[in-house]
């Protein structure tokens, strides 16, 4: 129904304290009534449905976890396990280790058995974050998995079954990393059967009060306070805004002017969007402005994605080495920046 206010997928469902298994939790909830996120709402009913090859592709932000999320709670195995897996956050040596685990004696400190999170998520989903990074050599072997549905623990001859249905999500476009070689054509196809699109807010400009509305509710609930509403220029100020971190920032900054409102109505200086010096301060020398200017601007790009330095350096435009050069010269800590 493209066009409907604020449509909610599966609020608190599955909420099975009972199982052991995280429940899906009161903020899954996937807001957005124009026709781009109603299109996505179809997608992940008919995922959740059939259990096809899903992977998820958008900017940073725009909510690919939400929607593997939805695809698991809202489908046949939504009492088991959901685990995620960030393909790109385990250094290559030890992937295969975390994706199919070892046997005792398997190398030196392997010293009892270990199960993969192939196993771990056995009945369930694993979601296979940033797919798009992981190593070629792991492509492979994960494609293997996904045809066979065994794994093979390191330092074991035997396969053993298992029965786990995969997501993936990736924020680079898949199809210039296979023509760039990075990324196996085999694998691609084996996983995107069903891909789901999920549009950067800029071009969703029409969901942005739906989710300040979200947002407001889900913040005054967890800071305590009655904040009604923004003033229609602080609305205006947010649908202008061009939103490079997503959805991600757009909580980020509500949180923050709430954090910093006086009132129940926030207006565009409690917003402060782009803040500029303290009345009455000196002057600052070009130097200075600009080492000021690159450390927020370092800060914007690790709060727009959690920290995430990998994807903080894709957003700046700059190569990882050289994101994490300038985080070190400006004293900036990625740590500091993830929830
Ligand atoms: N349509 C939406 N409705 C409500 N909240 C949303 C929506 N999309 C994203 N969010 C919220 O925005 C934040 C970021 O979403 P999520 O972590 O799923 O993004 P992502 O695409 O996985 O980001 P990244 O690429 O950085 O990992 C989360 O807090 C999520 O709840
Ligand atoms: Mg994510």
């Amino acid at each position: 129904m493209p066009g409907s206010a604020g449509r909610e997928l599966a609020q608190d469902a599955a909420q099975d304290e009972s199982s052991g298994h995280p429940a899906r939790r009161r903020t899954d909830l996937i807001i957005g009534g124009g026709q781009a996120m109603g299109h996505v709402l179809e997608l992940i009913a008919v995922a959740a449905r059939t259990e096809i090859p899903v992977v998820i592709q958008g900017e940073s932000g725009t909510g690919k976890e939400l929607v593997a999320r939805a695809i698991h709670y809202t489908g046949p195995r939504a009492a088991r396990p959901f685990l995620t897996m960030n393909c790109g956050a385990v250094p290559e040596t030890l992937m295969e280790d975390e994706l199919f685990g070892h046997a005792r004696g398997a190398y030196t400190g392997a010293h009892a058995d270990k199960r993969g999170v192939f196993e771990e998520a056995e009945g369930g989903s694993l979601f296979l974050d940033e797919i798009g990074d992981l190593y070629l050599s792991c492509q492979v072997k994960l494609l293997r998995v996904l045809q066979e549905h065994e794994v093979r623990r390191l330092g074991e001859t035997r396969n053993r079954r298992v029965d786990v249905r995969t997501i993936a999500a990736t924020n680079r476009d898949l199809m210039a990393e296979m023509e760039a070689r990075r990324f196996r054509e085999d694998l691609f196809h084996r996983i995107s059967v069903l891909p789901i699109h999920l549009p950067p807010l800029r071009e969703r400009r029409e969901d942005i009060p739906l989710l300040v509305g979200q947002f407001l509710q889900q913040f005054n609930r967890e800071l305590g306070r009655t904040i009604r509403a923004f003033t229609p220029q602080a609305l205006d100020r947010l649908k202008s805004h061009a939103w490079p971190g997503n959805v991600r920032e757009l909580e980020n900054r509500i949180k923050q002017a709430m954090v910093m409102a006086k009132g129940e109505v926030i207006d565009l200086e409690s917003l402060d969007m782009f803040s500029g010096g303290a009345p009455g301060a000196p002057f600052p020398t070009y130097r200075k402005a600009k080492e000021e200017f690159v450390r927020s601007y370092l800060v914007q790009c690790l709060q727009a994605v959690k920290g995430n330095v990998a994807a903080a350096a894709r957003l700046a435009g700059k190569d990882r080495k050289d994101f994490y050069d300038l985080m070190k010269r400006h004293h900036v800590d990625p740590a500091d920046y993830r929830k």
